[in-house]
């Protein structure tokens, strides 16, 4: 199932934020996730903390089911605009939206209406945010996406994964690969950007194979384009198929091969990384929401197991449906838990997350020991000599030297992180790109 929360301290009953989360905060975007946690089936190689009605069982909480979701959503987002009001938080309209899973579009378009007419109504939506739902391609119609955009839905990623049939079997994925190009087809039609999620590395999964799916989402003209390694997650059904022996595990050669397919033939396509795992066919195609995550901005994150950020202060909440509803309906944060970031700590997030940026890090933000480092990652031809470079995709102070990851640089970017904090040298690198970091 679903990774155990972090450790951390006991987040407090009423949901309160330290008085240090409010310092800057008028300079900080303010961006909101909303969690749906269901799926029709569970896909073999996911963790996230999602569930089929067969897991869930009876409904013991409106808010723990999917008839009953959409209001205890609404109450999140109202407590909320409570909370940062009362941690003397400065009002701040919200810039971007996102609605993962799980499989938002699960609900009834109706209720993910609802769930942004909460955010507009309690905490308020820029002009121009940028509100994405995420979606199976099998669980979007005509209308349902058409009701999306009237509602203030600008954007939809589809979980794609692959074109090839014996690919997605091997990821026990249900949708039919010719089921994606209409699905971005009908949301072109209503309006929406589109970006398509690919998997790469699944057990049996030749580089023609994924050359093949990677020309098909091409073939879609998708705005944005986000290609992860496979992660076998312990606990999912997969993993326990790799430990029977039944699949090879993912091969990092395979991927990293992989990987560097996907870049040169998204570039050839017109399509630039903006993030290690993410490209888009111009920089305002960019996910801003992820965006904001990596250059550490602050995020209400709503729903169960949801996590949230607000000025180096980070909370999550109870993780069943059942335990964050039972809270919410008693009028407790659903919170059970939280950890507030000293500077060290708020230091080394911003290598580990900026570092993974087209934009590059600003080598203000790099300790000492880090810098020490960098003469030699360019040596290895995992950093680009540090550049300052105002035209890079709309980076914040760009006449900040930055030092900017080389395509073998994505490669070993953990491996550079820990250069960069001084932690250690790069040769223990430890393969290919991690799912997204959000
Ligand atoms: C919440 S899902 C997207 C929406 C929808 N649930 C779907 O799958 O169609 C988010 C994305 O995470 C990626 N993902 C999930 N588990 C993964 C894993 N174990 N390894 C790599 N990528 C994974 C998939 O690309 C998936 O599309
Ligand atoms: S990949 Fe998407 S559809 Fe599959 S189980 Fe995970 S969240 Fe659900």
């Amino acid at each position: 199932m679903s990774p155990a929360l972090p450790d951390g301290d006991p987040a407090p009953p009423d949901g309160l934020l330290p008085a240090s989360a409010a310092a800057g905060a008028a300079a900080r975007d303010l961006g909101v996730y909303l969690h749906v946690p269901f799926c029709r089936v569970r896909c073999g190689y996911c963790d996230f903390n999602t569930y089929t009605a067969a897991e869930l069982g009876p409904p013991e909480l409106p808010g723990a089911s999917q008839a009953g979701y959409a209001g205890a959503l609404v109450e999140e987002v109202a407590l909320a605009a409570r909370v940062l009001d009362a941690s003397g938080l400065p009002r701040r309209e919200v810039s971007t939206v996102f609605v993962g899973g799980g499989t938002p579009t699960l609900l009834p378009a109706a209720d993910l209406a609802r769930g942004l007419d909460a955010v507009r109504e309690h905490l308020g939506l820029a002009a121009g945010a940028e509100v994405t739902t995420e979606a199976n391609p099998d669980s979007v119609t005509p209308a349902s996406l058409a009701e999306l955009a009237a509602a203030g839905y600008t954007r939809v990623s589809f979980g794609m994964q692959s074109a090839v049939p014996h690919v997605l079997a091997v990821l026990e994925r249900t949708h039919d690969p010719a089921r994606v190009p209409q699905a971005v087809r009908w949301a072109r039609e209503a309006g929406l950007a589109v970006s398509l999620d690919l998997i790469y590395g699944a057990p049996g999964e030749s580089l023609d194979d994924w050359r093949a799916s990677l020309d098909a989402a091409l073939a879609c003209e998708p705005d944005h384009l986000s290609a992860y390694a496979l992660v076998v997650e312990d606990g999912t059904a997969m993993a326990a198929r790799v430990r029977r022996g039944e699949l090879p595990a993912p091969d990092p050669d395979d991927e990293a091969a992989q990987y560097e397919l996907a870049d040169a033939v998204l570039r050839d396509a017109g399509y630039s990384w903006y993030e290690v795992s993410n490209w888009a066919r111009t920089p305002a195609d960019a996910c801003r929401h992820n965006v904001a995550y990596w250059r550490g901005q602050d995020w209400w994150g709503a729903g169960p197991g949801a996590h949230s950020h607000v000025g180096g202060v980070r909370w999550w909440n109870a993780k069943h449906p059942a335990a964050w509803a039972r809270r919410l309906a008693a009028g407790t944060s659903p919170a059970v838990g939280r950890e507030v970031l000293d500077d060290d700590a708020r230091a080394v997030e911003a290598v580990l997350l900026g570092v993974r940026l087209a934009e590059g890090l600003p080598t203000s933000l790099v300790p000492g020991a880090g810098l020490a480092q960098v003469s030699r990652l360019v040596a290895d031809g995992l950093l680009e000599p540090p550049a300052a470079d105002a035209a890079r995709s709309g980076a914040p102070d760009t006449d900040q030297p930055r030092l900017r990851l080389t395509l073998r640089g994505r490669l070993l970017a953990d491996a550079v992180v820990r250069a960069l904090l001084g932690w250690e040298g790069q040769d223990d690198a430890t393969g290919v790109t991690s799912r997204a970091a959000s």
